[in-house]
């Protein structure tokens, strides 16, 4: 494809607001408070937030300048810049982790989905522990309604990627992001004056480090990589579209930092609700779909809150499934060959027929919950090899190909706008982080999560 011709991004204003999007997810309001939830509250945080800080953040810009140097998808980027074959790898595990990403989240997309209708019709109005265990038994274990669903959003991803970069992705971000914000802002304004307010916030500001183990660790860098959505090529392809003015280590600040604040103004929310009614935070993944609307039902103005928190996560699944999806999309249409429709829709066929697999095997009462691979159902096993395997040994790859194969010049040029942005220290202290920390973490987490160090 000519390059000159290539989409991207209108200004720095929509590059900021598609990599919020890509950020933004079910990762921030599904996975966030349970994965907290389970693994202690604060001192996980604090553990979440170096990992974004020391980890995720680096990888973040590094991806960023890998796809505005090369202004390419992500196997066409690494092919470029490193002109060989070992970093080929990045590009596979890229299409690899997409894919991997889309088949559970679109699952769980779906069911996101189906609550915003079921709750219209007034189904969770009244609820009791009883019917909303029954509401979420019925929206996961369908089997044909989940599946449904799941189509439904995987064809409104499909949509808006056709639609392309500036009147797609661009537009749905632009206009939907700050909706989203705004939601989440009323949501925590109710939440705020609950009763369990307190509680909620000692929970998620209080460390209590006896509870830190290895494995928290991991869980906690894992979940910096999904929420960051860094390691699996999104961040190089959206990069890509940026402008030449883009401060790209500027926007990967904001973008890090605004995703930290979604994810905590979600966590006082659900905590808040979830302690007024002297529930347990460690709920599971059922969290969002169960103790949620049962907490809320109870408060008053509860059905309009839910309605709100149910559009905004419908809002934050869109718009990250799109940065997941297009990565295939713009390799198959760049490298392939294909029109984007025609790489659009292969891909939305695979991503169907893979997810639905994850959607039937949502745990060991479906369908194909019987099914296990490694000890785990296809549900759990996309998303734990996503999470722990290939994002964080994408990133690592980044790290090192970006940290030590690209002079250090050719970074600076890029990241400076050509000596436009006088920002040399700050390139100078991500350099270090980049080169000395990113990767000894990255290697540490990983051998001691396969048990060869403590
Ligand atoms: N960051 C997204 C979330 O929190 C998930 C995501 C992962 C999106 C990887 C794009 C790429 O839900």
């Amino acid at each position: 494809m000519d390059n000159k011709r290539r989409e991207g991004f209108s200004s720095g204003l929509a590059a900021f607001f598609a990599t919020l999007g890509a950020a933004v997810g079910l990762g921030n309001i599904w996975k966030f408070p349970y994965v907290v939830g389970e693994n202690g509250g604060a001192a996980f945080l604090l553990i979440y937030i170096i990992c974004i800080a020391l980890v995720g953040l680096p990888v973040m810009i590094s991806e960023f300048f890998i796809g505005r140097r090369t202004r390419k998808n992500v196997v066409g980027a690494v092919k470029q810049l490193n002109n060989g074959k070992i970093w080929t790898g990045i590009g596979i595990f890229s299409l690899l982790g997409s894919h991997f990403i889309l088949f559970f989240y679109s699952c769980v997309g779906g069911w996101v989905y189906s609550y915003v209708f079921k709750i219209l019709k007034g189904e969770f109005a009244g609820a009791t522990s009883r019917t909303v265990a029954y509401q979420f038994t019925n929206t996961t274990m369908g089997p044909i309604s989940p599946v449904i669903w799941q189509i439904v959003v995987v064809v409104v991803v499909s949509i808006i990627l056709i639609l392309g970069v500036k009147n797609g992705i661009e537009k749905i971000t632009k206009t939907l992001m700050p909706v989203l914000l705004v939601l989440i802002v009323i949501c925590d304004i109710r939440a705020l004056t609950l009763p369990g307010t307190k509680e909620s916030l000692a929970f998620l500001f209080k460390a209590d480090f006896s509870k830190v183990t290895s494995q928290t660790i991991l869980i906690a860098m894992g979940l910096a990589f999904f929420k960051l959505s860094v390691g699996m090529g999104a961040m190089v392809t959206y990069g890509s579209y940026f402008t030449k003015e883009d401060n790209m280590i500027g926007t990967a600040s904001k973008v890090a930092i605004s995703d930290l604040i979604v994810s905590l103004l979600v966590g006082i929310a659900v905590f808040s609700a979830v302690f007024t009614f002297g529930m347990k935070p460690s709920g599971g993944p059922g969290l969002l779909f169960m103790t949620i609307p049962l907490v809320f039902s109870k408060i008053p103005f509860g059905n309009i809150l839910l309605v709100a928190f149910f559009i905004l996560a419908s809002i934050a699944a869109t718009t990250a499934m799109t940065s997941m999806f297009e990565v295939p999309v713009a390799y198959y249409s760049e490298e392939r060959g294909m029109s984007r429709k025609k790489a659009v829709i292969v891909n939305a066929i695979i991503i169907i027929i893979f997810g639905i697999l994850a959607t039937l095997s949502v745990n060991n009462d479906s369908l194909l919950g019987g099914i296990k691979i490694f000890g785990k159902g296809f549900f759990d096993l996309f998303d734990y090899l996503s999470s722990n395997v290939i994002l964080p040994l994408g990133g690592l790859f980044i790290a090192i190909l970006v940290g030590y194969f690209i002079p250090k010049e050719e970074i600076k040029k890029e990241l400076t706008n050509n000596g436009e942005l006088k920002i040399d220290k700050v390139i100078d202290f991500y350099y270090f982080i980049l080169r000395y920390v990113t990767p000894v973490i990255l290697i540490i987490v990983f051998l001691s999560s396969i048990g060869i160090f403590r």
